[in-house]
């Protein structure tokens, strides 16, 4: 198992490049498979979810090719329609096979899915929208098992706005026969990606970003070479960085609009923040107002996805904060960590109450989930004296090279196996 050995304290400067957003890239893998022609994917990040992503696509019999950060995917042999429970465990994103399995092969097996650990994380949207589009669905034994004959679009409306289930829905309806519409759909900035990648396959689909997307099925895809969106969450983190530790940074290839909510609130505790083109240039003396409120909304609020950062960042800034978490249940794992580096937190429900300390303190501390990780890590940089975050393996799923990155920024921090 790795851990980062630490030794914060240090203020950041200099650059990085941010690599393509993991959630935009996970449901463009699962889309790969709609085509029997060749899928290029630039700039693909080498992260542990995409890794495991391209072993569930090699399962179903596709030929992958990932050279460098450009990744290849050749379906034209694939023939087996069930992903087996050892890697729907490791990657909740294997739940988006269903809709394009099933638009591929006219059936699907799947085990229930596994990912982070941040609560119950249902998957009813996903199976009643497939259900609405004419798929027989039977669980049984840990399993999924869909069949249909023929998908059939449908008006579907959406409980809550899922990410997951509006994506799962476009991929199955994309190749339906007939119009789909998803009412209260999602409208995260990977969703748009999704519609862009697919109407460059001859998809036709509108309304993305939106709370209504329409999709005119069509019967044919052909292959696309892209290059998905940056990630969102990987910048808000290291702007998260830059304000916890002071100092300087430019961020480059990094999308500003889709991180308004965060932006907005470094702004509001005294970071400079300016953007240009993709690049975003933040600075920060050293002094942080307090945050005030904070609330994870779904998109364009404030990301749940950045929650534990920002709760790190909360630990250090003046005055109280409270913040609550509306998306996942037990969101708050790195709470108790943080608590060992000197944070002053209580956490009541889905809120958590964080009065600021001038600074933190190192401390040995265990990663729970993928954010949660990087929440602790940026802690352990700006906290005075030696750290270690232990499993390292959360953080794999979701940055790639991210000790390089932050070391690239002055942070001291090197990775060693246990
Ligand atoms: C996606 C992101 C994840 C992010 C989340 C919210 C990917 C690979 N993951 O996850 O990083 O934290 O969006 O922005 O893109 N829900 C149900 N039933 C369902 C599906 C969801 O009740 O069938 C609930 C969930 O429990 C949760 C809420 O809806 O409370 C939002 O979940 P959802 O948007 O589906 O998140 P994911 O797609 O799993």
């Amino acid at each position: 198992m790795d851990k980062f050995i630490i030794e914060g304290g240090r203020q950041l400067a200099g650059e990085v490049e941010i690599q393509s957003a993991k959630n935009a890239v996970l449901p463009l893998l699962a889309a790969s498979i709609l085509t029997d022609e060749r899928v290029i994917i630039h700039k693909c990040p080498r992260i542990m979810d995409v890794l495991n992503m391209i072993q569930i696509l090699n399962e179903l019999g596709c030929r992958t090719d990932f050279d460098g950060e450009t990744l290849i995917i050749d379906s034209a042999d694939a023939a087996n329609h069930e992903i087996p429970s050892a890697l729907a465990k490791e990657l909740r994103s294997s739940v988006f096979m269903l809709g394009s399995v099933i638009a591929r092969f006219g059936r699907a097996r799947i085990a229930y899915p596994g990912g982070c650990d941040i609560g119950l994380r249902p998957v009813d949207l996903h199976l009643k929208g497939l259900k609405s589009l004419n798929v027989n669905i039977a669980e049984e034994g840990g399993y999924i098992n869909c069949n249909c004959g023929k998908l059939i679009g449908a008006d579907i409306l959406l409980d809550c706005p899922s990410v997951g289930a509006t994506e799962n829905i476009i991929l199955a309806a994309v190749k339906g026969e007939g119009r789909t519409l998803i009412r209260n759909a999602a409208k995260e900035p990977e969703i748009c990606d999704l519609q862009s990648f697919l109407n460059k396959m001859g998809a036709k689909i509108s309304g993305a970003g939106t709370s209504t997307v329409s999709i005119e099925g069509v019967r044919r895809l052909h292959g696309v070479e892209y290059t998905p969106i940056p990630d969102r969450i990987e910048a808000g983190t290291f702007l998260i960085a830059v304000a916890m530790c002071g100092g300087e940074a430019e961020i480059c290839r990094a999308a500003a609009d889709n991180i308004a909510a965060l932006i907005h609130k470094l702004r509001e505790i005294s970071c400079k923040i300016t953007v240009k083109n993709d690049k975003i240039y933040i600075k920060n003396g050293g002094t942080r107002r307090s945050l005030r409120m904070i609330e994870t909304m779904p998109y364009p609020g404030f990301p749940t996805d950045l929650q534990a950062p920002v709760t790190a960042l909360a630990c250090i800034s003046e005055g109280s904060t409270v913040i609550v978490e509306n998306l996942f249940e037990t969101r708050y794992k790195h709470v108790p960590e943080l608590i060992r580096m000197g944070a002053d937190i209580t956490v009541r429900g889905r809120a958590a109450f964080v009065r600021g300390v001038p600074r933190l303190h190192g401390a040995d501390v265990v990663a729970g989930d993928l954010r949660g990780g990087a929440a602790l890590t940026l802690a352990a940089i700006s906290a005075e004296g030696m750290s270690s975050v232990t499993d390292l393996s959360h953080i794999d799923r979701g940055y790639s090279g991210f000790e390089y990155k932050l070391a690239s920024l002055g942070a001291k921090i090197r990775r060693i196996r246990v």
